[in-house]
């Protein structure tokens, strides 16, 4: 059944890939960016699908955008909360505006994007939730004390509005991807990105539509039991 679709962070990366994967399922899919105009634009004339620009760390932003979006394709009944951003440095080095940035803008933002769609849910009787979280998250990683508070939680967030949101119809769950070949993970030094993937069994980097794949399924009607879980996508890497 074709329903509204947001998706945060929607229109690279990982995002994209979930975007697309939502459109070919038959949803009116909504994507949402932060700054890159350009590439933004060229996801829409790829895909068809509209692209709204908000901070995902700002809850008024994300009110009003959200209400745009409702105004344009109708209510929200999928939400998936994937933008997100990396700040890396040892902690030593790490200072208070990146730990700062990358909570606001991982964390918080989950917030700011999830609440604004929620009451709606509950009137409506159904919901789907999910949080893109991370490897990083589940075991912590090295120069990513930041990035893993809030990957790790997601899962605290998943889980409690798994809870609340159970009786309602509405389901919250999380992705965790491994290491997936974007430029995210391209932007790590070449020398280190060698080693991640030699810790990888599947000895590869994995693909942005393997994660949109484990996306498509929980936010469909059939998967209306899956809730508060965690799909691991990592090609074997780590085991939680
Ligand atoms: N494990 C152990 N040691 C590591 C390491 C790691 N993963 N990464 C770096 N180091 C070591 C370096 O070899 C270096 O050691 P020496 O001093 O003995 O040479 C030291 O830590 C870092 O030294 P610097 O003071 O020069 O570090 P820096 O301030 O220049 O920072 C860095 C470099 C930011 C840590 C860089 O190495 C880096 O980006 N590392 C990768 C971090 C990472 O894996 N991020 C994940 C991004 S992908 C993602 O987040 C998506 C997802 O969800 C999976």
């Amino acid at each position: 059944m074709g329903r509204v679709a947001l998706v945060t962070g929607g229109s690279r990366g990982i995002g994209a890939a979930i975007s697309k994967s939502l459109l070919a399922d038959g949803h009116k899919v909504a994507a949402t960016y932060a700054g890159n105009d350009d590439a933004a634009a060229a996801f829409t004339k790829e895909t068809g699908i509209k692209t709204y620009k908000w901070n995902v760390a700002d809850y008024d932003a994300s009110a009003a955008g959200i209400a745009q979006v409702e105004g344009d394709l109708g209510p929200v009944d999928i939400v998936v909360a994937n933008a997100g951003i990396t700040r890396d440095a040892p902690f030593h080095k790490m200072t208070p505006e990146q730990w700062k940035e990358v909570i606001d803008t991982n964390l918080t933002g989950v917030f700011n994007t999830v609440h604004p769609v929620w009451s709606g849910m509950r009137e409506r009787k159904f919901g789907r939730v999910v949080v893109i979280s991370s490897i990083n998250g589940q075991k912590g990683q090295f120069a990513q004390v930041n990035y893993a508070a809030t990957k790790a939680g997601d899962l605290g967030i998943i889980k409690s509005l798994a809870q609340e949101g159970a009786r309602a119809g509405i389901t919250a769950n999380a992705v965790c991807p491994g290491y997936i070949a974007t430029e995210m993970v391209m932007a790590v030094p070449e020398k280190v990105r060698e080693s991640i993937i030699g810790q990888i069994p599947a000895g590869r980097l994995g693909e942005p539509e393997e994660i949109a794949r484990c996306v498509s399924f929980l936010v469909s009607d059939d998967a209306g039991f899956v809730n508060g879980s965690t799909i691991s996508a990592n090609g074997a890497q780590f085991f939680s």
